[in-house]
């Protein structure tokens, strides 16, 4: 991973759209924050990077939501559909587009493609009764349901037994193909545990899922030919990463309206990887993978590829409770912003990163533990190290990065592990494994501290005749710590760039502004720092939090 010959030319990130029937929670803000982390780690590595979030609004609680605050679904809505993107906007999320599903470039295509599907003999109008988890909108198989005590295995609440008339996508065509494609690419599904769970289940064999609804009174988008019908929203939805990206340019315009100035996307087809949770993996790595298969049968769309992979992370809970409408205690918004105003939007970040349910198990968001992990990595490793190094800097080279001067035993050792960390971000990047990227981060700057225990700088100085050695340690220090804010960018950016100010390194920040692309591999190189730039002390970085 550590080999630039490595880097894809670009990269196309989605986070789920999320409903728009309530403000939002910690949920979304943890996908789409893990997305602008892989997103920032891409464009700091020079790739052209496409982060793509938004918002599903035909879903029937929607229209509940709407009905119960006495408004029109579109109404309600577009009220959700701007608080999300107010949030992230706030959040200083860098997605480069923001869907909604009621807009008309997406609409327009959802039609063409489910027409392209109904022509091609995988969709035909059927009859079907099964258990229906009204939550999630979906069915669940008998056995499941059994399993659960005909109560929805998301929510607990009871199932209900439904027929409908409905068209039908066949899934069931696609049990060998979606299974060989698995075996012929194991990392489609991550993590591991995760491909395990969709490979058993599918080998257990594939319904038919609908790909229509009755009785949605128009509330969603109308099946090209019998309006009667409006398209499932779960396929509605799937859809937004093909819509977004499909806009071949000037000449396509009669596809829909495209956004303002929006060039031909269609190079960024297929997405890299699909970030989700849990609860939505069946429709990320089996429906929709075979709906590509179907479309990419049909003609013209031979260019649709397979996505590159789903990564689907577990869930937060609530400092040790599950997360519930009924018990009050979802990690909301407003509590969210409380966290920032408190430790500022990178700690917030940082915690998301660091301590989130990558992983196949759940994780606790408990004030505890965030403050747990503010205070060890933000405060006393990286902003205390920061101080000591200014500090020293500004004492004894009146605030300017010294020259590299004789060798000093224990720099060796200490430029390998710089380089070494550099390696070690980038493969745990590339494995979307942010903790242990941080951690490269985190571990080089705790390096610096005990490279500063071991060379004893602040002793050195008492003598003026060592000062040419206090600076090389200070090179040393201070040039680790540039490298540990590069990699650390990804997922602290704020706080870094303001770092790299103080450090006198005024190239970074304008690469990177407003998405733009830096050049990791080459700025990651040791021995950058320019001796006689200025260090500036400045408040602590992250001041220590005291209860
Ligand atoms: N609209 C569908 C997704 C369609 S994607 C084509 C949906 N929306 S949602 O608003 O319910 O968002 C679900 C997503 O929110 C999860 O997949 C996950 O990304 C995030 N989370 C919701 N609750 C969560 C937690 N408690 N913990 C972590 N993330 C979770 O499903």
């Amino acid at each position: 991973p550590a080999d630039p010959t490595s880097a894809p030319a670009r990269f196309y990130v989605t986070t789920p759209i999320y409903y728009v029937n309530d403000r939002p929670h910690i949920g979304h803000v943890y996908t789409t924050t893990l997305a602008d982390v892989a997103a920032r780690y891409h464009r700091l590595l020079g790739v052209e990077t496409f982060f793509l979030t938004g918002v599903d609004e035909h879903a029937a609680k929607v229209a509940e939501a709407a009905a119960a605050l006495g408004l029109t679904p579109q109404q309600c809505a577009d009220r959700f559909a701007a608080a999300f993107e107010e949030t992230f906007t706030r959040l200083k999320m860098t997605h480069n587009d923001f869907i909604r599903t009621s807009q008309e470039r997406h609409k327009a295509r959802v039609g063409k493609y489910v027409a392209a599907l109904l022509r091609s003999g995988d969709v035909y109008l059927g009859e079907y009764e099964g258990w229906y988890d009204a939550g999630q909108e979906e069915y669940v198989t008998e056995s499941k349901a059994k399993e659960h005590d005909f109560k929805s295995p998301i929510n607990g609440k009871p199932l209900v037994r439904k027929s409908e008339k409905n068209y039908f996508f066949r899934l069931s065509a696609y049990q060998k193909p979606l299974l060989d494609f698995y075996a012929k690419h194991p990392k489609f599904v991550r993590p591991e545990a995760r491909l395990n769970e969709v490979v058993a289940r599918v080998r257990e064999g594939l319904n038919d899922v609908p790909m229509s609804r009755t009785g949605s009174a128009g509330w969603g988008i109308p099946m090209p030919g019998d309006e009667a019908h409006t398209i499932y929203v779960w396929i509605d939805a799937l859809f937004n990463y093909l819509t977004t990206v499909d806009t071949a340019g000037a000449g396509q315009e009669s596809d829909g309206p495209t956004p303002e100035g929006t060039e031909n996307r269609r190079k960024l087809w297929p997405t890299d990887v699909h970030l989700i949770a849990k609860d939505i993996l069946w429709f990320h790595a089996v429906i929709w993978p075979a709906v590509l298969m179907a479309l990419a049968k049909c003609p013209g769309y031979a260019w649709v590829q397979l996505p590159g992979g789903v990564y689907a992370h577990s869930f937060w809970i609530a400092e040790g409770q599950k997360m519930s409408k009924s018990l009050g205690n979802f990690v909301d918004i407003d509590k969210l912003d409380g966290y920032v105003s408190r430790f500022g939007l990178d700690a917030l970040r940082y915690f998301l990163a660091t301590a989130g349910p990558l992983g196949t198990t759940d994780s606790d968001f408990a004030e505890a533990r965030f403050i747990d992990v503010y205070n060890a990595d933000l405060a006393n490793a990286l902003g205390n190290s920061f101080s000591r190094v200014s500090n020293m800097t500004a004492r004894y080279f009146d605030g300017k990065v010294p020259e590299k001067g004789p060798h000093v035993p224990a720099s060796d050792t200490h430029t390998l592990t710089a380089e070494h960390a550099v390696a070690r971000a980038m493969a745990a990047y590339e494995s979307l494994d942010f903790a242990a990227a941080a951690a490269a981060g985190m571990d080089l700057v705790r390096a610096v501290d005990s490279y500063i225990e071991q060379t004893q700088p602040f002793k050195l100085a008492k003598d003026p005749a060592n000062l040419p050695q206090v600076g090389t340690i200070l090179y040393h220090c201070a040039e680790a710590l540039r490298i540990a804010s590069l990699i650390l960018w990804p997922i602290i950016p704020h706080k870094v760039e303001e770092l790299w100010s103080r450090l006198g390194c005024t190239g970074y920040a304008p690469a990177l502004a407003d998405r733009g692309r830096g050049a990791f591999l080459t700025w990651a190189k040791w021995g950058q720092l320019k001796p006689g730039a200025p260090v500036t002390k400045g408040d602590p970085l992250f001041p220590r939090y005291q209860a």
